[in-house]
């Protein structure tokens, strides 16, 4: 089977992990070891905002960025349902209460009039997500963002080397959460990592990340353990340095698999939209008018000739029985199409360009 991802993992991650245990330093109790502060240095570098924020893992991240971008008890968040759960789960977490918007059906990411149609009185922030690696539609949602006064924060966990208009993603936003677990552009088995600019934003995340602590022993707010131990700013440090490589090598699989695909009439493939760089966490297709039973058999058909294909996402969060029974189900129709027709196919870094054509023919010769 061709997996949909794989890490890649080299000597220089295994050198560094060994080399961090037999310097017996672990973890740091403040969660700023060197390893730690060395990998929030170059992360922040690579987001281009003065601030990353280091933790255990991306779902940490989201939290702990709501939370500090001051979304309180029976404070609405308005973000997408066609996203990982995590998303959601956060808001909760914080307090807030979820309000899904529904999203634009060629790009897969949260519709910036469904966002404005989605306010209330009680609308604080708004939480955009990156999907499938591209990124959202941050300049009118960040102009929406502004003119009520709200609290922007980015879902960038799928976005590891995605642009917006030459930028890295999340620099529009006022904080931005990513995700290196196992699956993701980079890894570092689990963990995550805030980037702001804002310097008040940070200093509350540090707080949240031990224990609300700024010295041992004394909580200067509700914190929690969402650290990053030493283990995995070792091997962060050396997959951020590949970032660009791996990213690199998807995106060269992603424009074969185009060309072969480009034939196919049922399927809409993924795009770039003027200004965007997509960092090709997942390519996702569309099969057009197709019926869920029908996409689900070509999926299935896939996996026996050993293609990973996956649905991402079968069960938007507005339908998962926890969140419709707590928030309410809005319809939200292109959401729901979406699910019911989406595929993503193998192009990691670890896909030879043989395996693309193959993943490519096969699918051309099922539809
Ligand atoms: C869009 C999205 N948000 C949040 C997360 C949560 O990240 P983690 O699994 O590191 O907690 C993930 C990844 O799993 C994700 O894909």
């Amino acid at each position: 089977m061709i997996p949909i991802n794989l890490p890649k993992i080299g000597e220089e991650e295994v050198e560094a992990v060994v080399k961090v245990l037999r310097s017996g330093i672990l973890t740091s109790g403040l969660g700023t070891g060197p390893m730690v502060t060395q990998f929030e240095k170059n992360f922040a570098k690579f987001a281009g905002v003065k601030h990353a924020i280091a933790m255990n893992t991306g779902t940490a991240a989201l939290h702990s960025a709501i939370v500090a971008a001051g979304v309180k008890h029976g404070d609405e968040v308005i973000l997408p349902s066609f996203t990982f759960v995590a998303t959601a789960e956060a808001v909760v977490m914080a307090g807030g209460k979820p309000v899904f918007a529904d999203i634009d059906p060629e790009t897969f990411n949260v519709s910036p009039a469904e966002v404005e149609k989605a306010l209330t009185k009680k609308t604080k922030a708004i939480v955009p997500v990156d999907l499938y690696g591209l990124p959202a539609e941050i300049k009118p949602i960040r102009k929406i963002a502004d003119k009520h006064g709200l609290a922007l924060v980015e879902d960038a966990a799928q976005a590891h080397g995605a642009t917006c208009e030459g930028k890295p993603a999340g620099v529009f936003a006022d904080a931005a959460c990513w995700s290196f677990y196992a699956s993701k552009n980079m890894t570092t088995g689990e963990g995550g990592i805030v980037t702001t600019g804002d310097d008040e934003i940070a200093e509350t995340i540090r707080l949240i990340r031990t224990h609300g602590e700024k010295a041992k022993y004394a909580s200067l707010m509700l914190g929690t353990n969402y650290r990053m131990s030493e283990v995995q700013a070792a091997i962060g440090l050396a997959q951020l340095e590949k970032l660009p490589s791996f990213v690199a090598k998807r995106r060269e699989n992603a424009r074969r698999l185009t060309k072969i695909l480009a034939k196919a009439e049922r399927l809409k493939l993924p795009e770039e939209p003027k200004g965007y760089q997509h960092s090709w966490y997942l390519y996702t297709v569309r099969l057009k008018d197709a019926s869920e039973t029908e996409r689900n058999k070509l999926v299935e058909e896939l996996r026996r000739k050993d293609i990973g294909a996956e649905v991402y996402y079968v069960n938007p969060v507005h339908l998962m029985p926890y969140y419709r029974e707590s928030f309410g189900g809005r319809k939200l129709p292109e959401t729901e199409k979406a699910a019911k027709q989406v595929f993503s196919l193998p192009i990691h870094p670890s896909v030879t360009e043989e395996q693309i054509d193959y993943i490519g023919m096969t699918l051309l010769n099922l539809l």
